[in-house]
């Protein structure tokens, strides 16, 4: 990117057949929007799916799809591979990644492809089971060993009806994903974590009152969820200590469920051995009731009082360790946010917190727990990073790249 935030990168769109694929249009624009000039490759199930004539119109250029039926060059496989900057697949099917992996250049795109020497990004789109398949994500990581970059995919409700991971990332974040990583070339390294632990926690606790109800917090988990999935994405082996959400975790995310704070101190104490970067984004609740009674508390006074006693500080527990990981803590607040933040960080000794605010951005979007989007900034004793503010999936990409780079210093210096 420029001075200005803007591109001029020459990009590749190869589209595969996939409900998804009317989304590449608005890929197209977004990516237009940025001064790139786009070139569009359609596999014949692409096509199923969405008319070239779309892309033709917003391009105006032609579309490309027929290996031997060239607009002019013969070896159009190899002029389209060498003239663009970058490829980007979207969406890209479980067929298309298949034959990616093994290397299948059976039709134009899949030549292409394996003719390219530029960075290929792939953005999955598909149902949750056929992204879950061993088979699928057993290629995803053999793809992610070679240096290809995967953005998203999203999770949630699909087109068949069903809930989970494998929707295609909102294009205005593959755009914004490819652009973020022009910045820095270190940004494209697909395996930057590769052989490295990285301990998740995730989401609230719930904190047991009597058999029946608990206090608890509005987390979602999605941030932690989101960066389980960058790390992965970056090579790393995942750990992640959920509290209770809705959320699919990644399929190759080691889980361990918990429900209250005690069990997600005693799940992380058991795991930090191996941990080489730990990150405390789950709310974890400081205080929990000091009984929890056997049954159902019955309704009798006006007053109920309930006496808490205080939480084990996990962060600072996990900051204390001699060795330690490199440890990343959260800091959601409603006021005087980096303040705050950069109290947590000296008083804990965290290498890192990210600061974000709850409540509702200049433009009234919602931003923080049980949110979309979040504005964070990296706070460190040294710097202070306004990220702004994006889609959890956005951020944790940042993110997982910032802690990655900051690990690196840390372990080359
Ligand atoms: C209605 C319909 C929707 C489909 N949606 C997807 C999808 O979202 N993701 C996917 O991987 N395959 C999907 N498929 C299957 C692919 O179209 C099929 O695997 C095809 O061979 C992909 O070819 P390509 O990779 O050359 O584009 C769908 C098929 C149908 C009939």
């Amino acid at each position: 990117m420029d001075e200005h935030g803007e591109s001029n990168q020459k990009i590749l769109l190869g589209i595969t057949g996939g409900i998804a694929a009317y989304k590449s249009a608005e890929l197209v624009r977004r990516l237009q929007n940025q001064s790139c000039t786009v070139k569009v490759v359609m596999t014949a199930a692409a096509e199923k799916f969405i008319g070239a004539l779309t892309f033709q119109a917003l391009t105006g250029e032609p579309v490309y799809h027929d290996m031997y039926q060239s607009s002019g060059d013969a070896m159009e496989h190899i002029e389209l591979a060498r003239w663009a900057d970058k490829i980007i697949i979207a969406p890209a099917s479980a067929n298309f990644i298949a034959k990616l992996t093994h290397g299948l250049a059976d039709d134009l795109l899949s030549t292409l492809c394996l003719a390219a020497e530029v960075p290929i990004y792939v953005a999955p789109a598909m149902n949750q089971a056929m992204w879950k398949n061993p088979a699928t994500q057993n290629n995803i990581s053999i793809l992610q060993q070679r240096g290809i970059h995967f953005l998203g995919p999203d999770q949630g409700q699909q087109a068949c009806g069903e809930t989970g991971p494998g929707r295609l990332l909102d294009p205005q974040e593959i755009a914004a994903q490819l652009l973020t990583s022009q910045q820095s070339t270190q940004l494209t390294t697909g395996q930057r974590l590769a052989g490295k632990t990285v301990l998740i926690t995730a989401g609230p606790t719930k904190e047991a009152i009597d058999p029946v109800r608990f206090i608890s917090n509005h987390s979602s988990g999605k941030m932690a969820y989101a960066l389980a999935q960058q790390a992965l994405q970056a090579g790393a082996n995942v750990k992640l200590i959920s509290g209770p959400t809705s959320l699919t975790p990644p399929a190759k995310a080691e889980l361990h469920a918990v429900e209250s704070a005690l069990q997600m101190h005693s799940a992380v104490m058991q795991n930090i051995q191996d941990t080489d970067i730990f990150i405390a984004c789950a709310a974890v609740a400081d205080y929990r009731p000091a009984t929890v009674a056997a049954n159902k508390i019955k309704k009798q006074a006006d007053h109920l009082s309930i006496e808490m006693l205080r939480n084990p500080d996990i962060l600072t527990e996990v900051c204390a360790l001699k060795p330690k990981p490199l440890c990343i803590g959260f800091a959601a607040e409603t006021e005087n946010l980096l303040e705050n933040a950069q109290k947590k960080l000296n008083a804990k000794n965290a290498d890192l917190i990210i600061a974000n605010a709850v409540g509702k951005n200049k433009e009234g979007v919602s931003l923080g727990f049980n949110a979309e989007n979040n504005h964070a900034y990296i706070i460190s004793k040294d710097h202070c990073i306004d990220l702004g503010s994006h889609s959890k999936n956005q951020l944790a990409h940042q993110l997982i790249n910032h802690i990655a780079e900051v690990y690196e210093k840390k372990h080359t210096s």
